[in-house]
């Protein structure tokens, strides 16, 4: 099947980093101290299923990472999960902390490059509790957490990622007051507004960790943001313009000073001029969004506009299907819209796919697939997708495969 697509050849650096993503509440199973959890467990009507033993990747991390290797990916982008290392405010797990730390490591034993996000998408349920990033002193307690993962990053992490995809916790944040609106929201109808207090709360306690990474490792400190392709029609101008400079300038702005900023892109999204976000033809749906890999690289374009010349890493691309064939297709011509970008003069360290495992999709449950990966949810057992050799092969055709 994947035979038929030859391979393609990309003129990006030999240190590119070529990998896959995931995040920790999305694939370890039982983050029992998380906001999310909790909220999977209020019979809340916008929650499909809770997230359970998800792929239990905290316990079969060391099976995943020697898949990874052994397909020929050179890194692996993954997340600490705060309300392990934290479960309850100063109550520090150093069976947590070990655990990230063998992970960070196992990862370098296997030529994995780490990079590693300090939070993505959950917070602890008790900093929820206390007004999430609104709280008073949010800054402080999100730095004071950095300053406890200090020694799993200094296990070798060289991309330290700080806060997932800022313009999203708004929407978190409505999710958790049990806004139903929320859900819609989240693919495809309008967003909740982010206040300039919501935006600025975020960009603060960025930076507060961001320094503290900065002062304590050698790693690349930034954060990652989700990045639309904008498009509109003639009179959708006003309405795209507006829209990306509510849910997504604000946050490529904050990164100029960083030392890269990563790019989460999967769609596109079409504005007219009333405003409203047009689908794609019906036959280009996926379970989520439009099916248009060409996305990717007029998002490296637009993110560049904004950040200049701070490096950027694709830390999020994928396409939840069914249809392995699709998504080897998916990543072929995202790939070629990024390496078009890349001869253009846009600085791109790497391409991490989303996701490396089949993971739990938050409100939409294990429903949508996004894995190159597979697993049985009775045993746990591992499926390699065609689709993971295929891209392993490019990988391993474009790098100095660095498996040992
Ligand atoms: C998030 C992931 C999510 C993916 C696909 C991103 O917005 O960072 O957690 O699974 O998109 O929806």
């Amino acid at each position: 099947m994947t035979e038929q697509i030859p391979f393609p050849s990309f003129s990006v650096p030999e240190d590119f980093l070529w990998g896959a993503a995931t995040a920790a509440h999305q694939v370890e199973g039982n983050n029992v101290s998380s906001d999310w959890w909790a909220l999977e467990h209020s019979n809340s009507p916008v929650i499909a299923e809770p997230s359970g033993d998800a792929a239990d990747h905290f316990n079969r991390w060391p099976e995943d990472l020697d898949i990874l290797a052994s397909l020929g990916l050179n890194s692996y982008r993954f997340s600490l999960e705060w309300s392990r290392i934290e479960p309850e405010r100063g109550a520090v797990s150093m069976a947590a902390i070990d655990h990230y730390k063998r992970m960070v490591a196992g990862c370098v034993e296997r030529g994995l490059t780490p990079v590693v996000t300090l939070q993505h998408v959950t917070l602890p349920a008790w900093f929820r509790r206390a007004g999430g990033w609104q709280a008073d002193g949010a800054a402080e307690l999100f730095a004071s957490y950095a300053e406890t993962v200090l020694p799993v990053l200094n296990e070798g992490a060289e991309w330290v990622a700080t806060i997932n995809e800022p313009g999203l916790q708004p929407l978190m944040s409505a999710l958790h007051r049990g806004d139903q609106a929320a859900l819609n929201a989240w693919h495809g109808g309008p967003m909740p507004l982010a206040s300039d207090t919501e935006i600025e709360s975020l960009i603060t306690a960025h930076r507060a960790a961001r320094d503290v990474v900065r002062a304590g490792t050698d790693a690349h400190a930034g954060w990652t943001v989700v990045l639309h392709d904008v498009q509109h029609e003639e009179e959708g101008r006003a309405a795209a313009e507006e829209w990306f400079e509510t849910f997504e300038a604000p946050y490529l702005r904050a990164a100029r000073d960083d030392d890269f900023v990563g790019v989460q892109n999967y769609t596109r999204s079409r504005f007219n001029s009333a405003g409203e976000v047009l689908p794609g033809p019906e036959d280009r749906m996926t379970a989520i969004w439009e099916y248009y890999p060409e996305a990717l690289g007029n998002a490296v374009r637009l993110a560049k506009s904004v950040v200049g010349d701070v490096p950027i890493v694709v830390t999020e691309n994928g396409v939840p299907t069914d249809d392995d064939t699709e998504r080897v297709e998916f990543i072929n011509r995202a790939l070629r819209s990024l390496d078009a970008a890349i001869a253009d003069g846009v600085d791109v360290r790497g391409y991490l796919h989303w996701s490396a495992i089949d993971n739990f999709e938050w409100a939409l449950g294990y429903g949508p697939r996004f894995g190159l990966i597979g697993f049985d949810h009775t045993t746990f057992a591992r499926s390699i997708k065609p689709s993971a050799r295929w891209y392993g092969e490019l990988a391993r055709r474009h790098s100095l495969a660095l498996t040992p």
